[in-house]
């Protein structure tokens, strides 16, 4: 057979991480970064996977792939070891998805979604792999599956620690609106987004705890969880305001903007941001962003700001903690077939 290749994007958060964690509704949005995926079935029922940029060097690893035998991996390397984990519970999906238990795979993963930096990089490559798979394997699924597997598939490699929103996200592409479990798409004017990273990465699972002693020692805590909320829902009225096909005007962007600033704010009092990314937050303002938040669980990692000029990149670019930047416009496409 010929290679079928699929696509997915990463996301950052609007409005609303941690939040979300207790039933406020948030706002992830897909940005134009991908992780792309490359499948080929094969003769045996091995799986056989190489992704160049997965770590510095790339690696390729091959392993039975049959159940019983698990991919064996001699690398050091964490995110190697997690990349193969996730590629191979993608093809387990794909395997029970299509009824095709002995399936055998030559899967090429390429990806320009930083890794580990809270942007839904692994959610972006199990969805892309289901995708993928599933179709060589002559049975495509519908957005709603696909997500659904893909949630299904970092459950397990996360041990239960996966939320609904990136592979939801990823999967049906633009902005989307979670509450609990319900995950809807919304519409969402392009939004211009600047994404600036420090090089690191906040451990989620003490965030989150952190959040949550907080919120249970002091009532002014929970208040401010619910004061993000309620800027949610403010967010969400802007954007439904907004012509969706268009680029927003000033006005809305100058008040998503001030939301934003608003919510970072909150999660600064929640202790999840960082000195780095007060520093990139400040930096975007400073150099005309409409406003500018961490994204993702903070700690360390990335922000994002809204800025349809090139005035926050080139900031951030001269900013000692910003190691990478980019531009990244919202996401229209989820999922979607590459030739
Ligand atoms: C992390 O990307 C987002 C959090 O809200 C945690 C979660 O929703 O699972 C901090």
């Amino acid at each position: 057979s010929n290679m079928t290749v699929s696509s997915a994007p990463g996301k950052v958060y609007l409005f609303g991480e941690h939040a979300v964690v207790y039933g406020e509704p948030a706002v992830p949005c897909a940005i134009e970064r991908r992780a792309t995926v490359s499948v080929e079935t094969r003769e045996d029922s091995r799986v056989r996977v190489s992704a160049p940029d997965l770590s510095l060097d790339g690696f390729t690893v091959e392993y039975g792939g049959n159940g019983d035998e698990r991919p064996d991996v001699n690398v050091s390397e964490g995110l190697v070891e997690a990349g193969i984990e996730y590629i191979d519970v993608a093809v387990e999906q794909a395997r029970d998805a299509a009824n095709a238990p002995n399936a055998g795979f030559d899967v090429t993963v390429e990806s320009d979604i930083p890794l580990g930096a809270g942007l839904g990089s692994s959610a972006a490559v199990v969805v892309a792999s289901i995708d993928a798979a599933t179709r060589e394997l002559g049975h495509p699924l519908d957005p709603e599956e696909l997500a659904a597997r893909a949630y299904r598939a970092e459950y397990e490699v996360q041990d239960g620690q996966a939320s609904r929103a990136d592979t939801f996200c990823c999967a049906v592409g633009g902005a989307v609106r979670v509450e609990g479990d319900d995950c809807q798409h919304i519409d969402a004017p392009s939004l211009p987004f600047v994404v600036g990273f420090d090089g690191g990465a906040g451990d989620t699972g003490k965030l989150v705890a952190g959040v949550r002693s907080l919120r249970d020692e002091y009532d002014f805590a929970a208040d401010t969880v619910e004061s993000i909320g309620d800027l949610v829902r403010r967010g969400e009225s802007v954007l439904a305001e907004a012509d969706p096909t268009d680029h927003p005007p000033e006005d809305v962007l100058a008040e998503l903007g001030r939301l934003m600033d608003f919510d970072h704010g909150l999660l600064e009092a929640l202790g999840v941001s960082s000195r780095t990314l007060d520093n990139m937050v400040w930096a975007a303002r400073e150099a005309g962003a409409h406003g500018a938040k961490l994204t993702g669980a903070g700690g360390g990692g990335c922000i994002v700001a809204l800025d349809e000029t090139a005035e926050t990149e080139t900031a951030l670019r001269y900013t000692a903690e910003c190691e990478d930047v980019f531009r990244a416009e919202l996401a229209r496409d989820g999922v979607r077939v590459e030739d």
